[in-house]
């Protein structure tokens, strides 16, 4: 690996190999999802606490400061939207030449594997490989599956995810399942996962994270678990604690309880 794609690897996974990344690109065919209506009000109090952020160029330019140290993965991937035919239907939205403008950590786009767009979204992957390595630049490639998200099992997310390696992915993002070692050992390149909609409790949200790295994911890309929560910076440090610290899900959850009192806000219990 080159160097300058090596110090952006390295600087997505800090030196114990793993990763806290946020994901706050979910505009980009959702539109103003709760809780990402301002995304600057959202974000801004997350960035110290996120070993990078994964999100679009619209909203790094207008929302970010860029006195911000956080590295970005910027979502180049798009062309769909919740109320369309099919959400696989994605081309390229941004070219390698203004993610290097924009200073970026890594590049991320979806691959729909089994759709009626699998082709294309695997050619734009495979393309996008060739213009990050000319440059230096990670891909991270997103095992997506739209609004099917019965299909996230081991034999259909191990095939996804090795495939987004064979076409040259540097990092692949998924969905955690049961069995998900079949998904890492199967997969030569560092595997994190997705949150996924709102779970019910904090404590579910932890249990997520800490069996995923248990199985062997270098960390996790998490979204609305974090910043739709009440808490949001308690959430996303008992995340650090276990990708980081080797932490259980239960110290996690009481970290959050305990950073959580006395906020004014909602210091959630285990049921909502
Ligand atoms: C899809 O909207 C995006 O790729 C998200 O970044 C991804 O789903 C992870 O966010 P969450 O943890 O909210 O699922």
């Amino acid at each position: 690996m080159d160097w300058g794609m090596e110090n952006r690897m390295k600087r997505i996974f800090q030196s114990d190999g793993r990763a806290v990344m946020l994901a706050c690109d979910h505009g980009y065919f959702l539109g103003p999802i709760s809780k990402l209506e301002d995304p600057a009000k959202t974000i801004t109090p997350l960035l110290s606490y996120a070993d990078s952020i994964m999100l679009t160029r619209g909203v790094l330019r207008n929302c970010i400061d860029p006195a911000s140290k956080t590295p970005i993965i910027l979502r180049v991937s798009g062309g769909n939207s919740i109320i369309g035919k099919a959400l696989s239907n994605e081309g390229l939205t941004a070219s390698m030449e203004d993610a290097i403008r924009l200073n970026v950590a890594a590049v991320t786009l979806s691959i729909y594997v089994g759709t009626d767009h699998e082709h294309q979204t695997i050619i734009n992957l495979s393309r996008l490989v060739d213009e990050g390595e000319r440059y230096g630049i990670p891909v991270l490639a997103v095992t997506a599956v739209g609004k099917e998200l019965e299909k996230r099992d081991a034999r259909f997310l191990a095939l996804c995810c090795r495939i987004a390696a064979e076409m040259g992915s540097q990092m692949v993002k998924t969905y955690y399942c049961s069995d998900f070692e079949k998904v890492v050992n199967s997969c030569p390149v560092p595997l994190v996962i997705a949150g996924g909609p709102k779970l019910e409790t904090e404590l579910d949200v932890f249990n997520l994270a800490a069996d995923a790295v248990r199985d062997g994911a270098k960390g996790v890309d998490m979204g609305r678990n974090i910043w739709q929560n009440e808490n949001p910076i308690a959430m996303i440090k008992g995340i650090r604690h276990i990708v980081h610290e080797g932490g259980t899900a239960k110290e996690a959850y009481r970290m959050y309880l305990e950073l959580s009192r006395g906020k004014g806000r909602k210091a959630a219990g285990r049921k909502k």
